[in-house]
Formats: structure tokens, C-alpha cells, sequence
């Protein structure tokens, strides 16, 4: 029998500069793409059941890139996200981004919270958008939640275990049950640490402006035939 539909599926959205660089355009111009890519694919993958998907937008490692580079992913973040409130709150998908502050602008901080804000009270599905996140800096910002606690006598260290860490987490999402890296790099790069535990790990070449439905589909089949047993038996 074929496993149901992901809860949480993730995906590390590879190979934007390839993309461009290829049909000779600047690496920008593959970034606008793969923005332009997201919208579609994930209103598709959160319709189709996926209760809640993350997305790896822009690692804490991604501010080494040039100066240029960092500054148009800043300003796509900001006219995107500034621009497409109705777009996420009509299609009732409710948006969270994980991710530390610093070094971020007060202007693109400000346009996250409104749009985390406007669709607090979607239904339809989860939109974790990872920017200027880092799988490890998660872990340590959740430990120094809890250490907080525990000091301030607000919570047992009995209290903490595998399942209630998740609470500390930049959001309280469930384990990701499907990983799928596009552009064929075979690397976690930093992502989602805690939550990946024991994720199916799905690698596909294609670059993420051209990750479509179709491509998707071909993920979620993998990933419906494969045999998870979490360690149980065979
Ligand atoms: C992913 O595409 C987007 C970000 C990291 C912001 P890349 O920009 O890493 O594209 P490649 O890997 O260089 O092709
Ligand atoms: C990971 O991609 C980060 C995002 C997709 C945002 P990178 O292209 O930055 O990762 P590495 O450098 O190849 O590991
Ligand atoms: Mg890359």
C-alpha cells in the first residue's frame, strides 16, 4: 500500500544562478524565476493536502554572497511579499517565516510581520518561509529559550523531551516527513536539523525555477512508494 500524503514536506530551493547562468542571464534573473516559481508550486503542494510546507528562501550562510546579489534577494523579499498579501490570504494559505532577525532590515522585518499577520487566519495550509535561518543557530536559539525558562522556574527540566523541544523552535510545526532538494546538490546545507530526524530525503536535478507540478508529483510518488518504517520492522 502506497504511504498517504506528507504532513510537512520541505524543500531547499536549489539552483536559481545555475538556471540563469545557463540561458546566459544574470543570476538575478534566476531569482526572480524561482520567486516567481514559489507562488505556483506551493500554492499546488499545499492544495493538494500538505498541511505544511517549508521552504529554504535565504540561509544565514547566503549573506557571504556579494553585495549585489544580497541586496536583490533583500528587495524581492520585500515588493514580494509586500505585494502578494491578498495573494496568500485568498488562496487561505497562512504564512510563518523561521528565522533569526539580525541582520535584517527594520523595512523587511516590518513587511514579514504584516504578512505573517494578515494570514494568521488562513486554513487552507502552513507557509514556513526559512529566511536568514540556519539549522544549527534553530537548535541553539530554542536551548537558550528553554535555559530561560528553566531559570526564571517556568519550566521542569523533566518537562523537556523530544517531542515538546519542537515548541521551542523558531515555530511549533511537526517533523518533516518529505525532503526534496532541487538542482542536484546532495546536501542538507544547514537546514531544518531538528525536524528532518527522519525525513524520506528526495534529490532531483532540476533547478527550482523549473520545479513545476509535474516535478513535484514525481517527488510525491517516490515518496508514496518508498517503505518508512521509522525503526520498525521491514
Ligand atoms: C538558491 O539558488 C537560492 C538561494 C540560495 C537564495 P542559488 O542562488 O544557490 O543557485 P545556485 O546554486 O548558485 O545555482
Ligand atoms: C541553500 O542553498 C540555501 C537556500 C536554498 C536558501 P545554497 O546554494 O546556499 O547552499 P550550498 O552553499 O550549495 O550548500
Ligand atoms: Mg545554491
Amino acid at each position: 500500500m502506497k504511504n498517504s500524503i506528507p504532513t510537512h514536506v520541505g524543500i531547499i530551493m536549489d539552483g536559481n544562478g545555475r538556471w540563469a547562468t545557463r540561458r546566459g542571464l544574470v543570476r538575478s534573473a534566476g531569482h526572480q524565476a524561482g520567486y516567481d516559481r514559489l507562488k505556483k508550486t506551493a500554492l499546488y503542494i499545499l492544495h493538494k493536502g500538505v498541511k505544511y510546507l517549508s521552504i529554504f528562501a535565504f540561509s544565514t550562510e547566503n549573506f557571504k554572497r556579494s553585495k549585489e546579489e544580497v541586496d536583490f534577494l533583500m528587495n524581492l523579499f520585500c515588493t514580494g511579499f509586500g505585494k502578494e498579501k491578498d495573494f496568500f490570504r485568498e488562496n487561505d494559505v497562512k504564512v510563518v517565516f523561521s528565522g533569526r532577525d539580525k541582520p535584517l532590515s527594520k523595512k523587511l522585518m516590518k513587511i514579514m510581520d504584516e504578512l505573517e499577520d494578515y494570514t494568521k487566519d488562513c486554513k487552507a495550509g502552513i507557509l514556513n518561509i526559512c529566511l536568514n535561518y540556519g539549522g544549527q543557530a534553530e537548535i541553539v536559539d530554542a536551548s537558550k529559550k528553554i535555559a530561560l525558562l528553566v531559570k526564571e522556574d517556568k519550566l521542569n527540566i523533566e518537562d523537556i523531551t523530544e517531542e515538546t523541544f519542537y515548541k521551542y523552535l523558531y515555530n511549533d510545526l511537526p517533523p518533516i516527513d518529505l525532503l526534496i532538494r532541487t538542482s542536484g546538490e546532495i546536501r542538507i546545507s544547514n537546514f531544518m536539523l531538528y525536524s528532518l530526524s527522519y525525513a524520506e530525503l528526495v534529490f532531483t536535478s532540476t533547478c527550482f525555477p523549473d520545479f513545476d507540478e509535474k516535478e513535484f508529483d514525481a517527488c510525491l510518488e517516490d515518496y508514496q512508494n518508498r517503505n518508512i518504517t521509522k525503526g520498525s520492522v521491514k
